[in-house]
């Protein structure tokens, strides 16, 4: 941006580093004139959307020319009804990264604090630069008593003062894949001060699977303070309509309603994101699909010797040491678009998505060649 422009911006923005999204495959065909490459750098589902999506949204076409119901009445209801939730509880937005910003733009101000992890989804630091709150960053697990890069809740707790009026938690955590289980965030919910809104976001929730994962959905009526969000980006094959939601008790719900855009979520997405929920087979294979490639990849990985994070959700952190930018760039040049992960603080990684199992082939099959193994 012109120099003299962004000394107009507030402090916040300013200081502000962009997010950086995963290398469309158009742009890579643009710039190094490859065909049929792969891309696995943006945890997106790679089995596509369900057949009932796509002809929920054909059925809109013809009603373009209207705004969509600003208050996504069917959609709410249709949550609400999954969740066993009120419909009250409920706030759609244009993805769940609409939602994380309602948050900040409903509770912090150049006068307070946002508490979240080292390595921890970018969007949080971003959405809390962009207000100019300050940031309170807390240490994440050195790997002695939880896993490495993951969230450390006692750290977190510890980082929260008395200008703290949000936590960020991710659970699972992209990109590190690591995962907080059901007693260690019950703690956390009990301890952290009632007017602390608390935000446990579940991006990759239908993935997971593993028995102490806990769904903090459960909690929202317990805990006035708490906001969960959740997507239809990833295991339901939404991402590029950008739909995803909060659940919040009522209160909460409100003061986001009152920040949020008119109509945030298009009728098409609103269409889409109903028909997924309808669709149980498809989510069904698409998690089935995500962990039979976790196996694939993972048993890649140890196979070439590289060392990963285990990782529950739709993707894996893997440590192929310290140039990072040029294999990178050489898995472009194999067709292969993965995402660097040094703006997470974690130089030395790359963040793969788990593909289809040919995809997932071809990445293992580029990194052996392009790290010589
Ligand atoms: C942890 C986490 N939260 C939220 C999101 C936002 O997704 P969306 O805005 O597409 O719902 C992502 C996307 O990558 C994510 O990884």
């Amino acid at each position: 941006m012109n120099q003299s422009i962004l000394q107009l911006c507030t402090p916040g923005v300013q200081a502000l580093k962009p997010y950086t999204p995963g290398k469309p495959l158009s742009e890579l065909e643009r710039e190094y004139g490859i065909r049929n490459a792969v891309k696995l750098a943006s945890n997106e589902n790679p089995l596509g959307p369900s057949a009932r999506v796509l002809e929920a949204v054909k059925a809109q076409f013809a009603d373009l020319a209207r705004y969509p119901d600003g208050n996504g009445f069917e959609l709410k209801a249709a949550l609400a009804r999954k969740l066993a939730v009120p419909a009250e509880y409920i706030t759609l937005g244009n993805g769940s990264n609409d939602v994380l910003e309602l948050v900040a733009r409903a509770f912090l101000s150049p006068q307070s604090a946002a508490v979240f992890s080292a390595h921890a989804f970018a969007v949080y630091p971003i959405v809390t630069q962009a207000i100019g709150a300050r940031a309170n960053v807390a240490a994440a697990h050195d790997g002695s008593r939880g896993p490495r890069f993951g969230h450390d809740l006692e750290a977190m707790l510890a980082a929260i003062d008395a200008d703290t009026r949000v936590v960020f938690i991710a659970n699972p955590n992209n990109p590190t894949g690591t995962w907080l289980t059901r007693s260690a965030l019950a703690d956390f919910l009990r301890n952290a001060p009632p007017e602390v809104i608390v935000v446990i976001d579940e991006a990759y929730f239908e993935y997971v699977d593993e028995p102490d994962y806990p769904d903090a959905v459960e909690w929202v009526t317990d805990y006035p303070n708490l906001l969960v969000t959740r997507t239809f980006s990833k295991a339901y094959g939404l991402a590029s309509l950008r739909v995803g939601y909060g659940v919040s008790q009522a209160g909460l719900a409100d003061a986001l309603n009152r920040v949020r855009q008119p109509f945030n979520v298009n009728s098409l997405a609103q269409a889409a994101a109903l028909a997924a929920l309808a669709d149980d087979e498809h989510l069904r294979q698409s998690v089935e699909i995500n962990h039979q490639g976790m196996k694939q990849l993972t048993q890649g990985l140890r196979a070439l010797g590289l060392d990963y994070i285990a990782s529950v959700g739709n993707f894996v952190a893997v440590d192929v040491g310290a140039d990072t930018g040029a294999v990178y760039e050489n898995l472009l040049r194999e067709g292969v678009i993965v995402r660097p992960v040094d703006n997470y603080g974690m130089p030395g990684f790359l963040r793969i998505s788990i593909g289809l199992e040919k995809e997932n082939q071809r990445c293992l099959a580029a990194l052996a060649k392009v790290l010589g193994r």
